[in-house]
């Protein structure tokens, strides 16, 4: 009994140790947003300004920083960043960014701290993430990509899915695209998601993306830098102009986004045509 209070006990005080991180983190936003020192990530790690803090608290803290900041820098600079830096009881907090920024990253930077609050910063810092699957998804069942591009959605909050693969296959040039690939024992586990570009959209948008758009390879070819295009078609002679438009409508692009970061991938999606102008 004795020890399960003592348990209970210091896992209350730990929890109120963990919470000192926030209160660091809180303090220094609000410094920040009156101008005592600039920090462009802090806004990561506390979403809003918050609590208005009294002016001795924050000139403490542009003491405290300042103070840190100036023995580390000089440290690194004496090394040549050929050093690496120790971070004990981290928290939240952003130096990492800041010696990035400022061409100052020592060779390793270790943080440490409790693990909760290393996962909390984990979440927080997960940046924003490209998936690319060029025809993969094509060889797994409905079920099976269906499920990693959840896992997908559902693990990252700020990310894109891009995915080329086979389109209108229910045509009879499909049909031949499936049997010439059987011929080499290989089927297209997946074939049922290429009907259409509104079968691949879909595929995303009920795994939890939020927008999702496709286009297919003919259209692509013809939003590509023309310049480069005529370039490339003067490499060979091309007799089966025909076949090629064929190839091209039966292949897309699709791609799926998620942007809780709000770095603007709904613009993006919608700016996707011109961003395909530009390439
Ligand atoms: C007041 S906060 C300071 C955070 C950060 N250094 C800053 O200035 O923004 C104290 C940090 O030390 C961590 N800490 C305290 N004791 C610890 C221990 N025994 N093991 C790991 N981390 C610890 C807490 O979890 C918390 O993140």
């Amino acid at each position: 009994m004795a020890s399960r209070q003592a348990f209970t006990d210091s896992d209350t005080a730990d929890e109120a140790v963990r919470a000192t991180c926030d209160d660091a983190t809180l303090s220094k936003r609000f410094a920040t947003s009156k101008g005592y020192w600039k920090d462009l990530y802090i806004q990561y790690f506390a979403r809003s300004v918050g609590e208005r803090k009294a002016p001795e608290i924050n000139r403490g803290y542009y003491a405290r920083v300042k103070g840190v900041n100036h023995l580390l820098d000089a440290f690194i600079r004496k090394t040549e960043c050929d050093c690496q830096v120790i971070n004990v009881g981290a928290g939240l907090d952003t130096t990492f960014w800041r010696l990035k920024e400022e061409n100052l990253l020592p060779r390793k930077y270790f943080e440490v701290d409790f693990p909760t609050v290393v996962a909390r910063k984990i979440h927080n810092i997960k940046l924003p993430t490209v998936f690319v699957s060029e025809c993969v998804l094509v060889y797994m069942s409905p079920t099976h990509s269906s499920n990693l591009v959840r896992w997908a959605s559902e693990m990252f909050h700020t990310a894109m899915f891009i995915s080329y693969e086979q389109v209108n296959m229910s045509d009879r040039f499909g049909q031949v695209m499936i049997e010439n690939l059987q011929h080499r024992h290989c089927t297209l586990a997946g074939v049922q998601v290429c009907q259409s570009l509104d079968s691949q959209k879909e595929r995303f948008l009920k795994a939890g993306w939020e927008h999702a758009d496709a286009l297919d390879m003919m259209t692509v070819y013809g939003m590509l830098p023309q310049e480069d295009v005529e370039r490339i078609e003067r490499l060979e002679f091309l007799d089966e102009k025909e076949l090629l438009q064929q190839l091209l409508q039966h292949y897309s692009i699709c791609w799926a986004t998620k942007d809780k970061l709000n770095l603007g991938n709904h613009t993006f999606n919608k700016q996707y045509t011109y961003t395909f102008k530009s390439v």
